[in-house]
């Protein structure tokens, strides 16, 4: 046994084998003075501190929790956290009354970030983008599924998704990649939308495809919504990224309802995110497909919007329902997942432990990650926080202050606060 950390007030196991969804969302599988063994970057054993103790030999480092609250690390389901330069001065357009898809359609938004992401080395990118998962981790944030789409052609496509590996292989952060090159139209192709949809297809999917990357899963998604991509359009990527064998995702209803989250159901796509204006009738497609919605509340607070995407109505739809930050310079610079766990009871209506679950296994299965991380179940990798504070509730109930004092990656401690 390497570490054994004990004495755990509640040890939340979130123990499963599949996402969680309708009833079983809550279920966050509790042991009361928990501890857990590591061995080798993985969970050997969990149980009672008293049982789990005496596994210990004389070379086992023994950790205690000292009575506060242990889970999985955070799984952050959605983010755009590869991305050079910031769009301040947008936000402070946007708080004069500019809409953000106004300044889309505008030639600036999205677009802003592409030509900033073109023009910097892909060091810049990397580093800027290691800064980012730096105060991540902080915060518990362990896995991060990151999407590339501030490229927009196929050469800097590729510098997002070599930045991704890069990170991947040096940070503690595990990075799982998605791409998404159908982000939004490129100003060159003003206008032929469809043309653009065409270099996605036949030009980068092949390109990406056979980079010189090894590929565990890389997820295609789309940006299916008013000023972007029509389901058409949206349908033709995701078909032939299936026809690759990639995992499918979609940005679906953000803004306007084009039909995004049917899509997503009849391809069996793994998520479908945002999901903001989605109506009953498609949640149940959802749920009949077993696709996985990720809801993302850091982007309504993020652009001073109040239409949060309805987390009850999903759960009730037995839908399973992740969360993530959707980081990006745009519509959510946000990088703690307890703040997003904060917005999503509040004006979601999940209860916490049903956005602990959302934020760790089933923010795990919707990266493609479930049966490695999300959970403290022996043969899992041993992502581990320690938060401290009394319950698991004050978890989402005190906010704007970091609850997790504790972080261990891969078995390693590699935060402590003092
Ligand atoms: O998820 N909706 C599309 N993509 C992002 C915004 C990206 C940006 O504004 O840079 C989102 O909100
Ligand atoms: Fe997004």
């Amino acid at each position: 046994m390497d570490l054994i950390v004990h004495s755990a007030a509640q040890l939340l196991t979130i123990a499963g084998d599949a996402p969680k969804r309708g009833e079983t969302q809550s279920e966050l599988g509790i042991i009361a003075n928990g501890a857990l063994a590591i061995r080798d970057e993985k969970i050997v054993a969990v149980g009672a501190s008293e049982e789990i103790r005496a596994l210990a030999t004389n070379e086992t480092t023994q950790f205690d929790a000292q009575g506060k609250i242990v889970l999985p690390g955070f799984v952050d389901a959605h983010t755009h956290v590869a991305f050079a330069g910031d769009r301040a001065n947008e936000f402070e357009m946007r708080l004069r009354g500019a809409s953000y898809l106004d300044l889309l359609k505008a030639g600036g938004g999205i677009m802003n970030t592409v030509r900033a992401t073109r023009a910097a080395s892909l060091e810049q990118i990397i580093s800027e983008t290691r800064a980012r998962l730096d105060r991540m981790l902080l915060y518990g944030t362990t896995t991060v599924e990151a999407k590339t789409g501030y490229g927009l052609d196929t050469a800097t496509e590729l510098k997002l998704l070599q930045a991704i590996y890069t990170l991947d292989a040096t940070h503690p952060i595990d990075l799982i990649p998605t791409f998404i090159g159908a982000h939004a139209i490129p100003e060159e192709y003003r206008g032929r939308a469809d043309e653009f949809v065409d270099v996605v297809v036949e030009e980068m999917l092949p390109a990406i495809r056979n980079s010189k990357f090894e590929i565990r899963n890389l997820f295609c998604d789309v940006f299916c919504d008013d000023g972007a991509f029509d389901v058409q359009q949206s349908r033709r990527i995701l078909e032939r990224a299936r026809e690759l064998n990639m995992p499918l995702k979609i940005h679906a209803d953000e803004f306007a309802n084009l039909g995004g989250a049917a899509l997503a159901a009849e391809l069996g796509a793994v998520s479908a995110d945002h999901l903001m204006v989605t109506r009953r009738d498609e949640m149940k497609l959802l749920a009949d497909a077993n696709v996985i919605a990720v809801l993302l509340p850091g982007t309504t607070f993020g652009l001073g919007k109040t239409d949060f995407a309805n987390g009850r109505a999903f759960i009730e739809e037995n839908v399973p329902v992740a969360l993530g930050s959707d980081l990006n310079p745009g519509t959510s610079w946000c990088e703690s997942l307890p703040m997003i766990l904060a917005m999503a009871t509040r004006y979601e209506k999940l209860t916490t432990a049903e956005a602990i679950v959302a934020a760790t296994l089933n923010a795990a299965y919707a990266s493609g990650v479930g049966e490695r991380v999300g959970s403290l179940q022996v043969g899992k990798i041993a992502d581990v926080l320690i938060a401290d504070v009394p319950d698991y509730r004050y978890i989402a109930y005190r906010y704007g202050t970091n609850p997790i004092q504790t972080v261990i990656k891969r078995g390693e401690i590699v935060r402590t606060a003092d």
